[in-house]
């Protein structure tokens, strides 16, 4: 396998034989020609090696997923060295799995597209290198996917959603709002200026040791903190959101963990008990964490939605909003963005919870999205680059526009 190294930038090739051995368990017939938009996407920019294979029906013909949550939870926190190892490890069986699922020759395809940016760059380098060899091998184009483009573009999988659209991406690396107005045309409305709030929820279920609580010790943070949140009073905390007083639609998260922080070891003092040790105000804790989370999202998005109707950015009357990423699958923050689009008359849509987690499926997606528009196919590998997801960003613009967002009551 091809090895991208971050710090010497050197590709290591695999055998030639091994590329040719794993194309021959497909029967691979080159220059066999089909009409149909096929595409196979690989993701490999965190912790998850994915690929699936897309028809340009938004059929999922093949799909293959190794998740390496379990072993970065046991070392808390993703090591990128072990999460490169883990990606070389599994990313040929993945890619054959995705394949053989699709009862489709690898002569069949369309293209091959594969996350480049942004990640972790051992991880991301793994699936570059498997896939050039592939685009080399099989004499196929080669699409470089953002993986945030491709976080939000799900949606026109799932559902019939037409330009423009709002998209809230929130995810253990990324926080954003941007309006979508085309395949590869981006607004940036705002950001986190810190952390990004799934990342912000691990660090605070890792804090409360929720890996050895029983019901969470195979649970992302995100997912831990929902599940334990339900059992908890949040009212037992009074946190205010972050930045209260800033007009505008960037997002803070790192505040927030400081004060939980202080939170947990005021509660570690009060109930006598050792850093990690299981409180036994956890939940509550984690349903405070939430519910404040929850509110800052719905905060900032409520902004940028009446900016851009102000604007006549988005449609009056049928305005979408898409929220996906990792913390997207939360129904909490769902609901607090329910309460959000119901004021606003906007359409609420996430993508199904294993569409908002990483997979290979929505990187296959965006091949599909650019094969039909025509964008960012290359035939030529060579010095592959990639331009930001939001080339454009308006984030002053709706900070000068100061808009007040209405108080609207949180009960979720
Ligand atoms: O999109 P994703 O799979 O990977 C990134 O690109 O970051 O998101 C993973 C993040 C993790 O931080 C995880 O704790 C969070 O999403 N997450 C959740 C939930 N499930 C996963 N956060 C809140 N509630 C959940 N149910
Ligand atoms: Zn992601």
């Amino acid at each position: 396998m091809l090895i991208l190294n971050k710090t010497a930038r050197v590709f290591f090739k695999p055998s030639k034989r091994k590329v040719d051995g794993f194309l021959r368990s497909f029967n691979f017939h080159p220059g066999t020609l089909f009409l149909h938009k096929i595409v196979l996407g690989i993701e490999t920019s965190c912790d998850d090696t994915a690929a699936a294979v897309v028809d340009e029906t938004g059929n999922v013909l093949g799909e293959a997923i190794h998740s390496q949550t379990e072993v970065h939870l046991k070392t808390g926190g993703i090591i990128p060295p072990v999460a490169q190892q883990l990606h070389r490890e599994n990313i040929q069986r993945i890619v054959q799995e995705a394949l053989c699922a699709s009862g489709i020759s690898p002569s069949e395809l369309s293209a091959i597209a594969t996350t480049i940016k942004p990640g972790l760059a051992l991880s991301l380098g793994v699936g570059l290198s498997f896939s050039l060899q592939l685009v080399d091998q099989l004499k196929k184009p080669f699409i470089p996917i953002h993986h945030m483009e491709a976080h939000a573009l799900t949606i026109r999988l799932t559902n019939k959603v037409e330009f423009p659209f709002l998209v809230l991406l929130i995810s253990g690396g990324h926080c954003l709002l941007a309006l979508v107005r085309g395949v590869s045309d981006f607004l940036l409305l705002g950001k986190s200026l810190d952390i990004a709030p799934g990342d912000m929820l691990d660090k605070v279920a890792r804090r409360l040791s929720l890996t050895k609580h029983p019901e969470c010790s195979t649970m992302s943070g995100g997912k831990a903190i929902e599940h334990l949140a339900k059992q908890g009073n949040r009212f037992h905390f009074d946190i205010n959101p972050p930045m209260q007083r800033a007009k505008n639609c960037d997002f803070s998260f790192s505040g927030l963990q400081h004060v939980i922080d202080k939170i947990i070891m005021q509660k570690e003092k009060e109930e006598g008990i050792e850093k990690g040790q299981i409180l036994s105000s956890a939940a509550d804790i984690a349903a405070a964490v939430q519910h404040t989370t929850a509110c800052h999202i719905a905060k900032r998005t409520h902004r940028a939605i009446l900016f851009c109707k102000q604007r006549d950015l988005l449609s009056q009357s049928n305005a979408v909003l898409v929220v996906s990423g990792g913390v997207a699958s939360n129904l909490y923050i769902r609901r607090a963005l329910e309460i959000v689009t119901n004021a606003t008359q906007c359409t609420l849509l996430c993508p199904p919870p294993r569409l908002c987690t990483d997979n290979g499926i929505m990187i296959a997606w965006n091949g599909i999205e650019r094969l039909r528009a025509g964008l960012g196919i290359l035939d030529n590998i060579e010095g592959i680059r990639y331009e930001p997801m939001a080339k454009v960003d308006i984030s002053k613009e709706v900070a000068e526009a100061a808009i007040k967002v209405p108080q609207l009551k949180m009960k979720i």
